[in-house]
This record gives structure tokens, sequence and C-alpha cells, in this order.
């Protein structure tokens, strides 16, 4: 049987203190504010780069490829139309509903990772801070009491549990054991709302006791990994720490505006036919610089049970945008009508050779053709008057820079859109990948319907 912490007597790390208590017992009777979910802060950029400064639930799970909650709050302000509706086609870490929730608008969030999805279900849900309380304790006496078997987990590639492949794995034994001991409590609880509640936050800390760490460049194992000891306790420990941390956030932020929040786990290019007519659209899709997200939420997806197959991966990578050539697919044929594209791919087709995927041209035509698909939808369903806010990054291949605004903003007739603006937001360095040091845009760009 698995022996961690008695009971609420959880060994908090010095320095992690949480004075839970106290927040619990401040209930807070006034309206909570957008301010209350950005804290007032400054940011030198709405983009990604706004640095980590921890805002309220955005630390549930490190995403680092979230925008600003402030760019939301500046798209609803300068709309030339009421925003009652706001749409988000690639949800990721749920910035744009959050945000819409805390400025009392109502939202529909789509997101193809399943396990992302429920990271923004979690965020967006209203919870009751006692009940969320009283079933952590449930929790942890339910893990102290029995003990789970790693089987759970025999789904999972074989380079996830010790003993791996040839000497290689993911997590040791012990903590798998003790993983699977915490999702089997958390399975016991009888509000669904609270079983998603847990296991996001559980997904929250699997990278901090795996032998991974993940970076721009994906998934790399620590350096001294094999000689890495985590007590298991130590595992539940963190769980509860952060369970606590994210109770203290709901309650602080409980009478945040009630509104509907609709979260799709869907792609995009399919499902944003099907939303509710939007006054503005808010997002930032995957950028086409081969960054497979699939990829990088894969320790979510499986040890969490949203994967379990090598069937159901295959299908979700086939769901995501063309933005990476993991996967060989039959790439969409880039859409006419930019001189830029054209140009961008040309060049590709020539530098073939200096590419490290033969695949990176039809892939960038490919990437444009989704996204065609996507913005032929939001202009179906956006509202007259309505804007389109996306944020964007350019790429690079064998020096051949693909300009994505400017591509973008050249196919924007073809939806019937207009260009209204284009502010550039920061510059991100071009991956060891990508070949070089040149800086590479991160754009805001802003369409209109008529
Ligand atoms: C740049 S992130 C969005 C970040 C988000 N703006 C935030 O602040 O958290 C892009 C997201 O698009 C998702 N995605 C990729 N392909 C998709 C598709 N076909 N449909 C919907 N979402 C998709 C990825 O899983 C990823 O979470």
């Amino acid at each position: 049987m698995f022996q961690p912490c008695s009971g609420f007597g959880v060994k908090m790390k010095e320095g992690i203190k949480i004075d839970w208590l106290t927040a619990l017992s401040k209930r807070k009777s006034s309206l909570v504010q957008f301010s209350d979910c950005t804290r007032n802060r400054r940011v030198s950029t709405l983009g990604t780069n706004a640095g980590a400064t921890p805002l309220p639930f955005q630390n549930w799970h490190r995403f680092k490829e979230a925008y600003t909650p402030e760019l939301i709050g500046r798209a609803v302000q300068e709309s030339t139309i009421p925003v009652r509706h706001l749409v988000d086609a690639f949800g990721g870490s749920g910035t744009s509903a959050l945000s819409a929730q805390f400025l009392g608008i109502a939202s529909t969030s789509i997101e193809v990772n399943p396990f992302l999805a429920d990271v923004i279900r979690a965020k967006i849900t209203y919870y009751e801070s006692d009940a969320l309380i009283h079933d952590l304790g449930k929790v942890v006496r339910h893990v102290k009491r029995t003990s789970a078997s790693v089987r759970r987990f025999s789904a999972c590639p074989a380079t996830f549990i010790e003993p791996g492949i040839n000497g290689r794995y993911l997590f040791h034994a012990a903590i798998a054991e003790c993983l699977a001991s915490i999702q089997t409590a958390i399975e016991t609880l009888k509000v669904e709302a609270h079983r998603r509640f847990f296991r996001v936050l559980l997904g929250g800390i699997l990278v901090a006791v795996s032998n991974v760490r993940i970076s721009g460049k994906g998934r790399r194992y620590r350096q001294g990994w094999q000689n890495r000891k985590i007590d298991p306790v130590e595992v539940l420990d963190l769980f509860v720490q952060s369970a606590l941390q994210a109770i203290v956030e709901v309650h602080a932020h409980m009478n945040r505006p009630r509104t509907e929040a609709t979260v799709l786990t869907s792609d995009a290019r399919i499902a944003i036919n099907e939303v509710e007519p939007a006054d503005l659209i808010v997002f930032s899709p995957p950028y086409p610089n081969s960054f497979d997200y699939t990829d990088v939420y894969n320790l979510e997806l499986w040890m969490l049970g949203y994967l379990g197959s090598p069937q159901n991966n295959h299908a979700l990578r086939f769901s995501t945008l063309s933005s990476h050539v993991q996967i060989k697919r039959n790439f969409a044929p880039m859409p006419d009508g930019s001189k830029s594209l054209s140009q961008s791919v040309k060049r590709l087709h020539e530098r073939r050779d200096a590419l490290w995927s033969p695949w990176i041209p039809e892939m960038i035509g490919g990437y444009f053709a989704d996204m065609s698909r996507v913005l032929t939808g939001c202009a179906h369903r956006l509202n007259d008057g309505g804007q389109i806010w996306m944020v964007v990054g350019n790429s690079q291949y064998a020096g051949v820079v693909v300009a994505v605004d400017q591509i973008l903003i050249e196919l924007a007739p073809r939806w019937n859109l207009r260009f209204i603006v284009k502010k550039p937001f920061r510059s991100m360095r071009v991956s060891a990948q990508q070949g070089g040091k040149e800086q590479l845009a991160e754009t805001l760009v802003i369409l209109a319907k008529d």
C-alpha cells in the first residue's frame, strides 16, 4: 500500500505554504472584475511572450503558447459592435474562454486536444470550493487506504513506464504506481466536474515528476535522470499543493459573472461551421513551425487515459492543423489568391534538398488550405460588423521566410473579409531545427466582416 501524507497534514515544501483556510474563510461578496483576472499588471506585449507573471487559473497547467487575457479585453473594448458571443477556434489553455467569462461574455472554444479541452472546461466551471476541499480529502484518504497497479498504464507506449525500452523510460515504476493510485481515487468522486478538475491538476504535475522536460524543441530526457530520485510521497504532496492552490483561486473568483461557455472537443476546420453566430472571433492557430501539440501533450494524453491506442493517437494527429510533418498525410493544395504564398512555396520547392523534411513545401500549402477552411467558416459565422483578431507567427525554412501575416492579409478578400490592421508583437528566435538565428515576427492581424 502506498504510504503518503496524513490527511491534510501535507508537508508543504518550504516557501510554498498555502494559507487555504484563511483564503476560504474570506468569502468575497463583491463581483469579481476583469482586472482581478489580470491583476492589473502592465504587460509589454499582448502576444505569447508576456512573461511568467502567474495569473489566476493560468498556472493550472503550464502552456507557454498562451496569449494574454489583456488581448481579449482589448479586442472586446475595440469592437465596433457589442460583444455578446466570442469564439476562439483554437482554444489551447482557455485564455479566451476565461477572459470572456470575467468580462461577462458568452463564449465558444474549439480545441482538438481532448486533454486541453478539459483544461478549458475545468477553468470555466463554477465550483463550490468547500465541496472541492471535501473531495480532495476523499482522494487523499483513498490513496492512503488503497493501492493501484501500474497495469493501468498498459495501453501507453512501452517507453512510458519503467523498465521502458533499452533502459529508458519516462516514469519510475514507484511514481507511476502513485499516479495510478491518485487517478483511481479521483475516479471514485461522484461529481464529474470534480473528477475533471482533479484530473487536470494531476495532468499539471506529470512533467515535473517524469524523467523528461518539455521545451520548444519537444521532449528531452533530464540530465542525470537515472539518478533523480523522487519519493512517491512527494508526488501526492505536489498534487495536493497544486489542488489547494487552484481551490484558493476558484474561491477567490467565485463571484465572477455567470455566463454560458461552450467547449467543443473538435477539429476547428469542421466545427467552426457549427458555432452560434459570433460578434468577435479571437484566436492564435498553431504556427507552421513543425511543432506538433499532440506530441508535446503526449504525457497527459496517455497517462490520463485520453488516448488508449496508437490508432487514437494517429486520429488525433490527423485532426490537427497541417502545421507539422510528424505524420505522413496528404496535404490539401494551397489556396489561390496570395502572391506571397505562391512565391514562398515555389522557393521551398527549389530548396527542397536543403530542407530537413522534403514535405515542408506541401505542409505550408496545406497549412494555408486549413486556415482557409477555418476562416471561411469564421466569415460565415461572424455577425456583420464583427472582427477577427488573430495572433500568428511567421516561419522560416532553409532561408525561405513564410510570412503568415502577409499571406493571410492577401487571402482575406477570398473569405469576403476586410483587412483592418497588422501589429507586430515580438520576434521569435528561429529554432535550431530551422537553421538560423534571424528573428521571426509574431503579429496581430485584424480582419472585419462588413
Ligand atoms: C497556439 S495554441 C492556442 C493558445 C491559446 N490562444 C491560449 O491562449 O491558450 C493552438 C492550439 O490549437 C490547437 N489545435 C491544433 N489543431 C487544431 C484543430 N484542427 N482544431 C482545433 N484546435 C486545434 C492545439 O492543440 C493548440 O492547443
